[in-house]
């Protein structure tokens, strides 16, 4: 189930990777970089066209002949003539002009040279321009004057350059106001070999400009072309061009007709250069069409499919092979299909299978981790639970040892502590959140706990002490021996004939008056005037020994127990019973409470205070005495009340505890509203 989960986290991750590499994609967000890729891949530089030459109007020609916009159009037509000017008639096939002669110069000798050199050679082609706007419909279009145009050939001179500066494609003819107008190069195409340009179908217009040669290769040593004044020189020799494609255009930076292009993203390329280019691409049918959209798109899909199902279900280290082997195979690819003509996106594929790669290994990285975060939480929260229920049990070892100290209530803390957690559940029930009768579980949990231990100080009060059912308690048989010495020296003294029988017999009446007095004060809950009185009497029941000594039956002590008021404690004794709540504050203060149990040492040791502050330890007043030990002193009481404590007293029904309570409320001990909310409770009824 878990490894489901996980699968289908996984799966959702990879969609949502893939959205946004596809989002990439269609934003082309990455296009420079796949341009610079693909100019690195596609480079295919060769051996330069033997016919074609680019003559330069560069530098030194405009040294030699002025700015270019103030030559007149007999510099050209001179230039052509001379061209053409082979005796034997070996002229040029192509003289390829990249500038724009549109309209009349003003001077009409100089255009009607121009038209009359052109007319003459039948070899000639000038430049055309298109103006076209951002949506692709063009506004103008400029070709040579009517004269020029009807004795020579025309194409458009219009370069594409891509978002990054760069000139890496070429356009075809088009349509332009109803006549089909061919690009330079295809019009230079046309003169050359006399057919229309057949471009294969299935290449895409524009398609890549295959660069042949790099900026200057058809211009100077490499290909013999020439600086453009070297034409009017002495030893030019037409003859040596015949046959070939001469392109002549702006060949300084200053003419501002220089482009970066794909080939040299360094050093710009002339225009006319590019136009030598894309004429070679046209005669050696070098043609690189871009795909389709539809077949990128389909095939970075299926890519993120692939490698989606593939990092997600193998091995990493065979992921990361199965990822080197596709990008090296890839860029292959790229170059193979690039040969045979085609080019599909090249970086795309490989950024996005580097990408599912990376997002499966942060995903392996973070689930581990995860995993490895919720075994340590585990293990933590096994051993705290642990370590909580020991501690638990130990508070009720603890507890079951206090009150296994006395065979009288032997469960009082684990009964307090019961009606303790019964009636924090009532109030809770009972009041809304933010009401001070209202606490929470771990309030519940701490005077629970509280309960458990209020009595633990009673494990040093000696079990004489605790355990004392009687006023005499242990001495009675004590007093009872003396007694009966008392009756054996009283029957000597008869039979010495020191006392007469009368006086004999009424001693023994009164000794046996007497004994059950004692029995009955012994064990009496409540001594009147009278009683007290008499008590304090028998110090003077006395005995003489065989050595003539008066001897009291009862000493101090005896005649103090006995004179006890209430209850069979005498205020020394009441003393050493009320240290226990003393001892149990310093045993809890010295144990370590955590946190969530904090309260529990304070709430415990102060069982015993009341309200009005007659209560003890600590004799502490309302404000001071909190809700919880209002509540623990109550419980205290009444567990006192309705156990049989003591061997000679009887249980007090539910009806008679609560009376006393109420009482106590009356007496200002208890707190009324708590009282009166327990009775409410029927706990314990
Ligand atoms: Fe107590
Ligand atoms: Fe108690």
């Amino acid at each position: 189930m878990i490894i489901k989960t996980q699968t289908l986290k996984k799966a959702f991750g990879c969609t949502i990777i893939s959205a946004l590499l596809l989002a990439l994609f269609f934003i082309n967000a990455l296009g420079r970089f796949e341009y610079m890729a693909q100019d690195r891949l596609y480079r295919d530089f060769g051996l330069i066209h033997p016919d074609i030459f680019v003559f330069g109007i560069d530098e030194e020609t405009l040294i030699e002949f002025g700015p270019l916009q103030f030559w007149s159009r007999e510099r050209m037509a001179g230039a052509i003539d001379i061209l053409n000017s082979d005796p034997d008639g070996w002229k040029p096939a192509v003289i390829a002009v990249d500038i724009l002669y549109s309209g009349l110069s003003g001077i009409t000798d100089a255009d009607e040279g121009l038209v009359r050199a052109a007319a003459e050679g039948g070899n000639v082609v000038f430049g055309a321009v298109a103006s076209i706007d951002y949506r692709g419909e063009v506004r103008t279009f400029e070709k040579p004057f009517p004269a020029l145009e009807s004795v020579s050939g025309y194409g458009m001179l219009n370069t594409i350059i891509d978002p990054d500066g760069v000139v890496r494609r070429a356009g075809a003819g088009m349509e332009i106001f109803g006549n089909t107008e061919p690009t330079f190069a295809e019009a230079i195409y046309k003169m050359y070999t006399g057919q229309d340009v057949v471009i294969p179908p299935g290449v895409r217009n524009p398609k890549r400009i295959v660069f042949t040669g790099k900026p200057g290769d058809y211009f100077g040593a490499v290909g013999l072309g020439t600086s453009f004044k070297n034409i009017f020189a002495e030893d030019f020799d037409p003859g040596f061009y015949a046959g070939a494609i001469i392109l002549i255009g702006p060949y300084a930076y200053g003419l501002m007709d220089s482009y970066f292009t794909a080939a040299d993203q360094r050093q710009p390329m002339h225009g006319v250069e590019i136009h030598a280019n894309i004429v070679q691409m046209l005669l050696d049918e070098n043609f690189k069409g871009y795909a389709p959209d539809w077949v990128n798109r389909a095939l970075l899909v299926l890519i993120l499919a692939v490698f989606g199902a593939l990092f997600m279900r193998v091995d990493m280290r065979i992921s990361f092979a199965a990822l080197m082997l596709f990008a090296v195979g890839y860029v292959f690819l790229n170059r193979w299909l690039f040969q045979s003509g085609w080019i599909i996106t090249l970086i795309y594929p490989v950024i996005f299978a580097v990408a599912l790669f990376v997002f499966s290994l942060v995903y392996r990285y973070i689930t581990d981790k995860i995993a490895h975060i919720t075994a340590i939480a585990e293990i933590n929260e096994k051993h705290f639970a642990e370590t909580k229920e020991l501690f638990n049990s130990f508070v009720k070892v603890m507890t079951a040892a206090i009150d296994e100290r006395t065979p009288y209530n032997a469960n009082h803390s684990i009964k307090v502590a019961g009606y303790t957690g019964q009636f924090i559940r009532y109030l809770r029930e009972k009041y809304e959140l933010g009401s001070p009768y209202h606490m929470d579980e771990n309030r519940e949990q701490q005077l629970v706990m509280a309960a458990y231990l209020h009595d633990v100080g009673k494990i040093v009060t000696p079990l004489e002490v605790m355990d004392k059912a009687s006023r005499l308690g242990s001495r009675l048989p004590a007093v009872m021996d003396k007694f009966a010495i008392k009756k054996m020296f009283d029957r000597v003294q008869f039979l010495s004939g020191k006392i007469s029988e009368t006086e004999y017999n009424a001693g023994v009446e009164n000794i046996n008056d007497t004994l059950a007095f004692v029995e009955r004060v012994n064990t009496a809950g409540f001594l009147p005037d009278e009683d007290i009185e008499r008590v304090k009497a028998l110090k003077q029941i006395t005995y003489i020994d065989d050595s003539d000594n008066t001897v009291s039956v009862f000493d101090d002590s005896d005649i103090v127990s006995l004179s006890t008021r209430k209850g069979t404690l005498t205020d020394a004794e009441r003393g050493i019973m009320e240290e226990h709540a003393n001892v149990t504050e310093r045993l809890l203060g010295n144990m370590k409470f955590p946190g969530e149990l904090e309260h529990v040492p304070a709430w415990a040791k102060s069982h015993h205070e009341f309200i009005d502050g007659t209560g003890y330890p600590h004799k502490i007043a309302a404000e001071q005495v909190s809700i919880e030990v209002r509540i623990l002193t109550m419980m205290d009481i009444y567990d006192a009340l309705t156990a049989r404590d003591r061997p000679y007293k009887r249980a007090m029904p539910h009806d008679g505890a609560v009376k006393i309570l109420r009482a106590m409320v009356d007496e200002g001990k208890l707190d009324g509203e708590l009282v009166r909310l327990f009775i409410e409770s029927e706990i314990g009824a």
